[in-house]
């Protein structure tokens, strides 16, 4: 039953008619719980309040499926709007980007050119820039491209998913980016990904291990507890520096984990999400979480 509903959201999240309907739209079916805000501006006053808490961010102006080159220029000179804003309000924030919505489907030059564009900015005002991974289609491609931009800049790294059985080999060939692990949000073939979550959450955990032992900063994003705990118990038995690694958790989820964790010294990071392209983040947030339905249907029986 919770893969046929994972699967369910998973679908919705991938169909670009209710994408594109969504946007026209505005928030509904209770995304703004998960979803910041529909504008940068919007969102500052969020960021400015988890700052003051010892909490930095890193943004993400929701885009996904971009087809058009105009949407995908118009994406990149967002971010790069919202680059000098981080700098000229001086916030503690880095930005989180997915290569489709940069020209991905479109073409790799049209892609990097614009991944440069905005690097060229970030790297000016020391901001770091996070591709997230997307689905498996994508992966050679979006390693490829970080491969062919690190030549340039080293304010760029990328996410790796503890699903994937290539995992290990892919995290230990970045060995010296910074990287951001998660278990996977996304179907995948069981060719490629692990189909058990006790298999995802254990290859998790060791290659956890592992990037905590090296040098290299690791964003440790997870929402789960007993990874949490066991990796706080691994870096107190091992003598590993606060300062090479930060958790990371979803804007709206477990917020009492945030300040708990941000309080006991450990670097935190909100991962937030803003914008109109809401639709696909969010069923993606519903098929990891069915318990998150019940607040969709509050919304939309009770308001
Ligand atoms: P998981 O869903 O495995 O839950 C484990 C346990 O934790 C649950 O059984 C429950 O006990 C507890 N738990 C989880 N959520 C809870 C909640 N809200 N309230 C109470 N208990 C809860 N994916 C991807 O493919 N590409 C990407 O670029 C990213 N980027 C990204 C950034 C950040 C900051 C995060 C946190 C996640 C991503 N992801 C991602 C998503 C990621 O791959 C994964 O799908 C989700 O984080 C869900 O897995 P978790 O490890 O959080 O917990």
């Amino acid at each position: 039953m919770a893969n046929l509903t994972r699967d369910f959201f998973i679908g919705l999240s991938n169909n670009k008619l209710l994408n594109t309907n969504a946007k026209k739209y505005g928030f509904r079916l209770g995304a703004e719980k998960f979803v910041a805000g529909t504008n940068f501006d919007s969102i500052i006053g969020i960021i400015k309040d988890l700052n003051s808490e010892g909490i930095s961010c890193t943004l993400d102006n929701l885009g996904e499926f971009v087809t058009e080159k105009s949407e995908a220029i118009e994406a990149r000179d967002d971010i790069i709007d919202m680059l000098y804003k981080i700098h000229e309000q001086r916030l503690d924030c880095h930005v989180s980007v997915k290569l489709t919505q940069l020209g991905l489907d479109i073409g790799d030059d049209f892609c990097i050119n614009n991944m440069h564009a905005i690097l060229k900015v970030a790297n000016r005002f020391e901001i770091f820039i996070n591709i997230d991974m997307e689905k498996h289609i994508h992966y050679g491609k979006t390693l490829e491209i970080l491969n062919e931009l690190r030549k340039e800049y080293d304010n760029v790294g990328t996410v790796i998913q503890s699903y994937l059985y290539s995992a290990e080999d892919d995290l230990a060939a970045l060995e010296d980016v910074r990287i951001r692990l998660v278990k996977g949000a996304y179907k995948e073939d069981a060719s490629i990904a692990y189909p058990s979550k006790e298999d995802i959450d254990r290859n998790f955990m060791e290659l956890a291990k592992k990037r905590l032992l090296g040098n290299t900063f690791t964003s440790i994003a997870t929402h789960d507890h007993n990874i949490i705990e066991e990796l706080k118990s691994f870096v107190d038995e091992h003598n590993i520096s606060r300062d090479i690694f930060e958790f990371q958790m979803l804007y709206g989820f477990r917020t009492e984990m945030h300040n708990e964790l941000a309080q006991a010294g450990y670097h935190f990071c909100t991962y937030i999400p803003f914008g109109s392209d809401w639709f696909g983040y969010f069923m993606r947030r519903l098929a990891e979480r069915p318990q998150n339905i019940n607040l969709v249907l509050k919304d939309v029986f009770y308001t």
